[in-house]
């Protein structure tokens, strides 16, 4: 069965063509960066408007890549929330109208869902639950634990900015492009060793996060307030350092409480290969990541958590709507 998966939440119009939630036949990204750098941050109005341009041959392209024509479509799942609702409502829009012409099921998918079932594309075995997982993106640090499919428990989340948030503002204090994780990493591996230990907050509940203090601390010490003065590289490793081992800790403490039999990390701080090493060299039961270029938004995770969807004959109605503010578990 082959599913068409539709992701327009944010900056990347992608779609993805997958068949039975597993095998990706072609995934087709086409990231508004560029046009969003200039800004130093996504501008929703723009986002949108890029969307609708690219969306036609967006999906040309990704039926051409599969060797499939638009009538080879069996269902089109659609990312319906969180994201921002003039991007969603192009993405929802496009794939009703698709839907209707070719008489195909739609799905609705929760953009958070389709970056956990990201972990299991091209991948031969299945889940096992409960599976706890860490989902770090631009939005959102969740931690949750999954119980089966479609099954969710959030035990933990971010107060405050999400790790990617983190990344992109810290990035912007040390004058570096959007987006700021990649350019983090970059800069951080030229560092011979951290800068002095950066904080890493403490809060009630134990599996939740908070990156704001940090991120006023790298601002203190950018701007000479502080006693030390490090070289921009040791100070990104150092701010680097310190949200893995939050995020790894969290995490791994979240996983043997709830006797998780494995971790799942994906979004797309999820790309960082210092956290995927740590959270691999860290934690008691097997890690599942995806390939960095299935953690960032893409179409293929949404085709995937789709198909789950429809084969517990979970589809939507031409009356679904976005979902600006959609939360998991
Ligand atoms: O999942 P995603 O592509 O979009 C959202 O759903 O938000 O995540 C984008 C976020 C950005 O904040 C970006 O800076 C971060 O993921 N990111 C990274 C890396 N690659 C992307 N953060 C740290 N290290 C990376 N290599
Ligand atoms: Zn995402």
């Amino acid at each position: 069965m082959k599913l068409l998966g539709i992701e327009t939440s944010c900056d990347e119009t992608a779609i993805a063509v997958v068949s039975d939630g597993k095998r990706i036949l072609s995934n087709v990204v086409s990231s508004q960066v560029k046009l969003h750098a200039q800004y130093g941050g996504v501008v929703p109005e723009l986002a949108s408007r890029e969307h609708v341009q690219a969306m036609v041959p967006v999906l040309d392209e990704a039926l051409r890549a599969a060797s499939a024509e638009v009538e080879d479509i069996d269902a089109v799942a659609v990312t319906h929330g969180p994201g921002l609702a003039g991007a969603l409502l192009v993405g929802l829009n496009f794939a009703k109208a698709l839907a209707f012409a070719l008489s195909r099921p739609l799905i609705g998918v929760n953009h958070l869902e389709g970056h956990l079932y990201a972990a299991w594309l091209e991948r031969d075995d299945e889940p096992g639950f409960p599976a706890l997982a860490l989902i770090v993106s631009g939005g959102h640090s969740d931690v949750v634990l999954m119980e089966g499919h479609g099954q969710y428990r959030r035990l933990g989340e971010t107060v405050d900015d999400a790790a990617g948030e983190a990344f992109d503002k810290v990035a912007r204090l040390l004058g570096l492009g959007f987006p700021g994780g990649p350019a983090i990493e970059r800069l951080a591996s030229e560092a011979a060793a951290p800068s002095s230990r950066l904080p890493r907050a403490r809060l009630e509940r134990p599996y939740d996060f908070s990156f704001s203090g940090l991120k006023t601390k790298v601002q203190r010490i950018v701007r000479g307030e502080e006693d030390e003065a490090p070289s921009r590289a040791a100070l990104a490793a150092a701010f680097q350092e310190s949200v893995v081992d939050s995020l790894v800790t969290k995490a791994v403490q979240a996983a043997s409480d709830s006797g998780a039999c494995e971790i799942i990390l994906s979004g797309g701080v999820a790309a960082n290969s210092a956290l995927r090493s740590a959270l691999a060299g860290r934690s008691p039961v097997p890690v599942i990541v995806p390939p960095p270029a299935l953690c960032t938004d893409n179409g293929a995770m949404i085709a995937a958590a789709g198909y789950r969807r429809l084969i517990s004959g979970e589809t939507a109605g031409l009356e679904l709507d976005i979902e600006p503010g959609l939360r998991i578990g």
